[in-house]
């Protein structure tokens, strides 16, 4: 005998008593005259298998697998029906049921079906237990509570499942692209097949066709004797990421568009023709539709990779997660460094929510991986973290930069900050200008008219 259980739900005392008797060699059966009854047992456990008849008194068959299936969604559900209604079929399959059987039953039908849905179920959950194994081991955590980040989530998640669907990440440097395209690939039905990157923008342009598409010996000098597989064929059962999508050639992206249109391509230096579908993410901190204007980025291929767009804020756009990302790097590079900051200081939680963020995240993970590393203590402060508040002009910290207050529940005097933030650089672009206005004022943008008048006003105050 097995170890799986089985309900039998049937009202007929006949019908149960020969299937049960049929059954109870192989399986643990447990039968029952009613729905009602078979629902009171389920809130102790349910079974591997419930067989269902259609047509009960009381609760339907039909009730009762609506039932089931919204207490229990992965209950598995075989529905007996004694004349095959067409309709009432379809409902029960529509409800979720795994299979139908159509009275009077033959045994040794009913025993191979069975035995077919509890293997079909076995495997179900070894897929799904190594499924899920492998989201622990692997799954990237895209750390960030914000909308901004939540929204990018829940399209991550939707993609995912999809693998036919080319998605495209675009994103500043820094905000998490790679990040994406690995959950995008561990939460994919291809997430045990491999995960193959490529960073375009790494690889020599004129080597860039052979490292994708493979070649054939004697293809070019310097070709490896046997010829070589490429990257789009080593991720036949998985995921091709292409990185810096932008600093594809002209020849490259040519070939890319024809392999993503019909799974095919020759190796480079080959005449026969092979095909793999991956599936294909790419990401570019790049603006494409500035290259594409500029007839540097091919825009049939900007539509055949973009069918799914993933904007990845940045760090600027969703401030809040700030603090929450520093404190996950902080527990990592503590546990790394065997150091045992407990917190980070209210000041230089006010200096990292108001810093620039240009590097974005990596910048954070930097300057805390540095900070950790190189103090010791149980608070990071903003001199650990060697941030000043943000600074003015050419982009560097200055010591005597006045700092910009973080908005708070007291509020901010905005008008004296636009003032305060004008007065700066009318200062600065006088100074560098030596004092001659015409200048200062192109060196702001403005004419010099518009530049005397805001100086006048400021200093009238
Ligand atoms: N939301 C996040 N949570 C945790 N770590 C993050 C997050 N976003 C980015 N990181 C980390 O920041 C670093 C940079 O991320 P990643 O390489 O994915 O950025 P990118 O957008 O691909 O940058 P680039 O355009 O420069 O290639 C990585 O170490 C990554 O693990
Ligand atoms: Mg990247």
């Amino acid at each position: 005998m097995t170890n799986y259980s089985i309900f039998l739900i049937d009202d007929e005392k006949v019908a149960r008593e020969g299937v049960t008797m049929a059954l109870r060699t192989h399986y643990r059966v447990e039968a029952f005259e009613t729905a009602e009854d078979a629902m009171t047992a389920l809130e102790t456990g349910i079974p591997d298998l419930v067989l269902l008849d259609i047509g009960l008194p009381g609760m339907s068959g039909i009730e009762a697998l609506e039932a089931m299936k919204t207490r229990y969604p992965d209950i598995v559900v075989i529905m007996i029906t004694a004349f095959e209604d067409v309709d009432t079929v379809i409902q029960a399959m529509k409800l979720g049921a795994f299979d139908y059987m159509v009275k009077p039953l033959r045994m040794d039908a009913l025993l191979v079906n069975i035995k077919n849905a509890l293997e079909t179920i076995a495997m179900r959950k070894e897929i799904q237990g190594l499924h899920e194994k492998y989201l622990k081991e692997n799954l990237p955590c895209f750390i960030g509570e914000s909308n901004a980040v939540q929204d990018v989530m829940d399209v991550v998640k939707r993609v995912a499942g999809s693998p036919d669907t080319p998605v495209l990440i675009v994103g500043q440097t820094g905000t998490g692209k790679e990040l994406i395209a690995k959950a995008i690939h561990y939460r994919s039905p291809l997430f045990k097949g491999p995960l193959v990157s490529v960073n375009c923008a790494a690889i020599p342009k004129e080597l860039i066709e052979s490292e994708l598409f493979g070649y054939e010996k004697g293809a070019f000098s310097g070709a490896a004797a046997k010829g070589k597989a490429g990257l789009v064929e080593q991720a036949a059962e998985g995921t091709l990421f292409l990185d810096e999508i932008g600093d594809l050639s002209m020849s490259a992206q040519a070939k890319l568009l024809r392999f993503l249109e019909y799974g095919e391509f020759y190796r480079v230096g080959g005449t026969q023709k092979h095909t793999v579908r991956p599936r294909l993410v790419s990401a570019t901190n790049r603006g494409l539709s500035g290259m594409i204007k500029d007839g540097a980025f091919r825009e049939d291929l900007y539509f055949r990779l973009a069918v799914v767009k993933i904007e990845v804020p940045s760090l600027t756009q969703r401030r809040d997660d700030i603090l929450l990302i520093a404190k996950h790097f902080l527990v990592e590079f503590n546990e790394k460094f065997k150091k045992s900051f407990h917190g980070i200081s209210p000041e230089a939680a006010s200096a990292l929510k108001a810093h620039g963020w240009k590097g974005n995240v990596r910048e954070l993970k930097n300057i805390i991986e540095r900070a950790v590393l190189m103090a010791n203590g149980k608070e990071l402060t903003a001199a650990h973290l060697g941030l000043n508040m943000p600074s003015h002009g050419k982009g560097e910290e200055t010591e005597n930069a006045t700092p910009l207050p973080c908005l708070s529940e007291n509020g901010v005097d905005f008008s004296a900050l636009l003032a305060s933030f004008e007065k700066r650089y009318f200062e600065e672009a006088l100074e560098m200008a030596n004092g001659n206005e015409s200048k200062a004022a192109k060196l702001l943008g403005l004419t010099r008219d518009k530049f005397r008048y805001r100086r006048t006003k400021l200093i009238k105050g």
